[in-house]
């Protein structure tokens, strides 16, 4: 099984400059569920019809090798329509496979459903296979006519009154053998009320021209929802952090608000983890187990071990060991390691830097481009120095040295094993081992001089 997945709508109503499939649902774009699903569902090539802002989604998805594009045109003279999309596919279609189509705007899609449209066809030897749902309220959708010896689906704007009361939809999902799409692309035509090339009338082709198949009515109405503008998006995206939540809390994740925790759909979560109001947990982050992460934390394609603790934090591309207390308020940047039982504290901030098990940053320092050793102390107001104002250096600091309060560090420069870098010190030269160095001006005191 293959599948095509149409993405290449205008996606008017979102009323935005980003393409409608890219928009993001817990930190991942909607086309990525829907390939998501695929996969999961055993379907290991996938083909994508793109069009309107085409280039975001080219570059974005660029090393998914199971994922090949196909073009449709943006000039609306040339066709329009879910068939239309298909044809601009047809290099990709070989008579002997089987095909899926879905949308890429349905991020709701769960590979069961895939799945059990899958068994259907299979089952069935079929050549084409529609998926189909009952609705309370159906209008918007393709109606499902099961006339006497063959089956239509008739759009919204096409239906008469009698087929408007239909509660059987068409969830747009279906599957084909190639040889039975192309035979119903073929005789596709466009005179109907929208003036598209409708997929759905290659049910009726087919089913009129002796190819066997059929209508499966399944359970799946959220899974078909349809993202069209941003309310949508917001209904979706509730919809997609409750079920993740959920799955969360029953392997034993807690959480103090499951409406106000956000998590991905890659993240991995250890055990008994409390999860506090407003965090957002995104990408590829894994959290292992016995973590505390407090209000408002941001963790984004990062991993954090055993029994490290974040409040307010923000930790992005990067990494921080076991047994660490982060924050309040502390912003640990991209490609930075933070080992075991560090401590980093309010208005820390780590960029592109490795820090040693045991080190302490307690308040208010800049780490930037730097190799921290083991139980180094860096004091209040501590500054690494990095960026000349045309390039960036780096700094290391040695095991157990001890960085003095408000001292710059200024790079390329090295502080050795138990040196001590004197509160208020600018270091320019390198520190040797367990040297005192202090680099400021002696203080003078002057006697009586305010009242002189
Ligand atoms: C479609 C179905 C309808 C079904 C409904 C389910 C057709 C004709 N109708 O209608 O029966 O009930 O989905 O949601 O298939 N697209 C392209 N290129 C195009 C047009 C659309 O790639 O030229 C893509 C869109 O980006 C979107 C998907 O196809 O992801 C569906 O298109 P949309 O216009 O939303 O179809 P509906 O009118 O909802
Ligand atoms: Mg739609």
């Amino acid at each position: 099984m293959k599948a095509i997945i149409l993405a290449a709508g205008e996606g008017t109503r979102m009323r935005s400059a980003l393409a409608k499939p890219m928009h993001r649902i817990l930190g991942e774009p909607m086309l990525d569920y829907v390939i998501s699903a695929c996969k999961d569902a055993g379907i290991s090539e996938l083909v994508c019809v793109v069009g309107h802002n085409k280039q975001e989604i080219l570059d974005y998805f660029k090393e998914d090798t199971s994922l090949s594009f196909a073009t449709q045109s943006t000039n609306k003279e040339d066709g329009y329509g879910t068939g239309f999309a298909v044809m601009e596919a047809k290099s990709f279609i070989k008579p002997e496979d089987d095909y899926i189509i879905l949308f890429g705007d349905t991020p709701l899609i769960r590979w069961e459903t895939i799945d059990f449209l899958i068994k259907k066809h299979e089952d069935g030897k079929n050549a084409f296979s529609f998926l189909s749902a009952i609705m309370d309220s159906p209008a918007g959708y393709g109606r499902i006519v099961r006339e006497e010896d063959f089956l239509r689906i008739v759009e919204e704007k096409d239906t008469n009154s009698f087929q408007k009361e239909i509660k059987e939809i068409n969830t747009g999902i279906c599957i084909f053998k190639g040889s039975a799409l192309l035979f119903g692309l073929a005789h596709l035509s466009n005179e109907n009320a929208k003036k598209e090339y409708y997929l759905t009338d290659t049910l009726e082709i087919l089913s009129k021209s002796g190819y066997i198949g059929d209508v499966y009515t399944y359970d799946c109405q959220e899974d078909i929802l349809g993202v069209n503008d941003c309310y949508d998006l917001h209904v979706a995206s509730t919809i997609m952090q409750n079920r993740i939540n959920l799955f969360w809390m029953r392997h034993g994740v807690r959480m103090l608000r499951p409406e106000q925790a956000f998590i991905g759909p890659k993240v991995k979560l250890g055990q008994d983890l409390y999860i506090g109001p407003n965090v957002e947990i995104y990408g590829t982050t894994e959290i292992g187990d016995r973590c505390v992460l407090l209000g408002n934390s941001r963790i984004e394609s990062s991993k954090i071990g055993n029994e490290t603790s974040l409040d307010r934090a923000v930790v992005t591309n990067g990494e921080v060991g076991e047994k660490c207390t982060i924050g309040p308020f502390t912003y640990i940047r991209p490609n930075s390691k933070i080992k075991n039982q560090v401590k980093l504290g309010d208005f820390v901030e780590v960029k592109n830097a490795i820090i040693g098990n045991g080190t302490k940053a307690s308040h208010l320092a800049y780490i930037g481009d730097a190799d921290v050793g083991e139980s180094v102390n860096i004091g209040c107001g501590v500054v690494f120095v990095n960026y000349d104002g045309t390039k960036k250096y780096r700094t290391t600091v040695k095991n157990h040295a001890f960085i003095g309060s408000n001292s710059n560090l200024v790079a390329p420069v090295e502080v050795q094993e138990y040196a001590y870098v004197a509160a208020g010190s600018t270091i320019t030269e390198n520190v040797e081992a367990y040297t005192l160095s202090i680099a400021r001006a002696r203080q003078v005191n002057k006697a009586n001089w305010v009242k002189k």
